[in-house]
């Protein structure tokens, strides 16, 4: 499919434009007419995520994968499986070793490569698609030193192709709920978010883990040994900057970080196959809890959690907080001032949902569920695939991308200063000033 390049300025002024045009565009849109006109997908890294994204795009529809890359065998095996049951066609196999995605991105029949690599490889391949003239997606986070980061900037100004990370918690219902609520400024002016990833994924199960079923290292352990600070923080800072109007109005300018000492994986190691086994008595670089302070240009504060090997059910947080009103995840509770019935006192937030459900969500909720993480993978699909669809940027695009997995080395650096201040890099050269709404397709 051949698609006009999107420049710079248009890049822009789609976004600014954005929503209501598009929305308008999108509302007679069916899953059928997406048959019209597939999107070729070329997907990099078919391990647990991977593998679970290409049946997410399969339920989305509209989309044709004719090649998939992997350097292990079983899991390109088990995704190829996957993609012939669903559209009855086996995809070509790109298997010649760990930079065979380079030839998967050359191919002139793809439209978008979508990636679920290790995290080091996500903007490598992503410059590759970008170069080769596709759309990038990838997994999270997109990118572990500033340099990547500047290094997607600057691929997708340069070549015209839109860049985005598949920050699936934007699009859980509770996040997109608030969001629209910002936007009718039912919480007034925005002045805070406290968020975090507190998530305990030191034994594989599931798609995480940082511990294989032997006791080894896997990926994500690895990182824990040398790296010291938020090393995930994309899931709670994607959906807090979209509700603060990061790079839409406002940035971020600098961050603090501090982190515990380190105890978790010992322990965890030692609990499960013995005190003296070589990685109980490892040295772990990654302290158990990180604490990050991020401020904006505007006078707003946003405090991140990364929490990933002590014992503890998930919780997300979720703190918004504006002049006129708050909002709990974790409590599953509003206050708005002059709205909830007593002063001072905390409402459901149940009843909100029958009132301002998000239109994206009261569209495709029902289909949505029926796929990960709630439904939120299915519809951050929806709305890339739109965009490739139609040559159209990209809701989260390259410069959110940027800012949200800049993060990491930013706390790192802090971490390893005694937690001096750092700044943020402004990623898109002044256009943060332009307010612009986020993109929603298909509603
Ligand atoms: N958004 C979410 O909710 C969510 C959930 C889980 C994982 N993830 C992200 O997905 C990514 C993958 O995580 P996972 O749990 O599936 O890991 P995994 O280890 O199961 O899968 C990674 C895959 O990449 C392959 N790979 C490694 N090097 C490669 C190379 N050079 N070329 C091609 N393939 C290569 C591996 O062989 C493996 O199949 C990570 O970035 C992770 O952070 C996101």
């Amino acid at each position: 499919m051949a698609k006009p390049r999107i420049n710079r300025r248009e890049f822009l002024g789609h976004s600014a434009a954005g929503s209501l045009a598009l929305g308008l565009a999108g509302a007679a849109r069916t899953f059928a007419a997406y048959e019209e006109k597939p999107v070729r997908i070329g997907f990099v890294g078919t391990g647990n995520r991977g593998t679970d994204l290409l049946g997410t795009m399969l339920a989305v529809g509209g989309v044709e994968i004719p090649a998939l890359c992997d350097i292990n065998p079983e899991h390109l095996a088990r995704a190829a499986r996957v993609v012939e049951e669903g559209l009855g066609r086996k995809p070509e196999l790109y298997d010649r070793g760990p930079e065979d995605y380079r030839r998967l991105c050359e191919r002139t029949d793809l439209d978008a490569v979508v990636t679920a690599t290790p995290w080091q490889l996500h903007t490598p391949v992503m410059m590759a698609a970008m170069e080769a003239g596709k759309y990038g997606a990838t997994e999270v986070p997109a990118a572990i030193t500033l340099e990547q980061c500047w290094q997607l900037v600057e691929t997708s100004e340069r070549t015209g192709r839109p860049c985005m990370m598949l920050e699936n918690e934007c699009y859980y219902r509770y996040a997109m709920l608030i969001l629209g609520m910002i936007e009718r400024e039912m919480f007034g002016e925005l002045l805070h978010c406290e968020a975090g990833y507190q998530h305990d994924v030191r034994y594989l199960k599931g798609i995480e883990g940082k511990i294989g079923p032997d006791g080894s290292l896997l990926w994500r352990g690895e990182h824990a040994v040398t790296r010291n600070g938020n090393l995930y923080p994309t899931h709670p800072v994607g959906p807090a900057a979209w509700c603060l109007g990061i790079n839409r109005g406002d940035r971020f300018t600098r961050l603090v970080s501090m982190s515990t000492k380190s105890r978790g994986m010992n322990h965890k190691i030692a609990r499960m196959f013995g005190a003296d086994h070589p990685n109980a008595k490892r040295k772990y670089a990654l302290g158990d809890i990180n604490t990050s302070l991020l401020a904006t240009e505007n006078g707003l504060t946003v405090t991140l959690y990364h929490d990933t090997q002590s014992p503890r059910p998930y919780d997300e947080i979720f703190r918004v907080q504006g002049t006129q009103g708050i909002y709990s995840r974790t409590l599953r509770k509003i206050y708005i001032e002059g709205r909830s019935p007593q002063e001072h006192t905390w409402e459901d937030d149940e009843p909100y949902y029958k009132e301002f459900d998000h239109p994206l969500w009261k569209k495709y909720g029902d289909e949505a569920v029926k796929r990960g993480h709630d439904g939120a993978d299915f519809l951050e699909f929806t709305q890339f695939l739109h965009a490739v669809r139609h040559g159209l940027p990209t809701p989260i695009d390259v410069y959110d991308t940027a800012a949200w997995s800049a993060v990491s080395p930013l706390s790192e650096s802090s971490v390893g200063m005694n937690s001096a201040p750092q700044d943020f890099p402004d990623f898109t050269r002044g256009k943060w000033k332009t307010p612009r709404k986020i993109l929603v397709y298909g509603v």
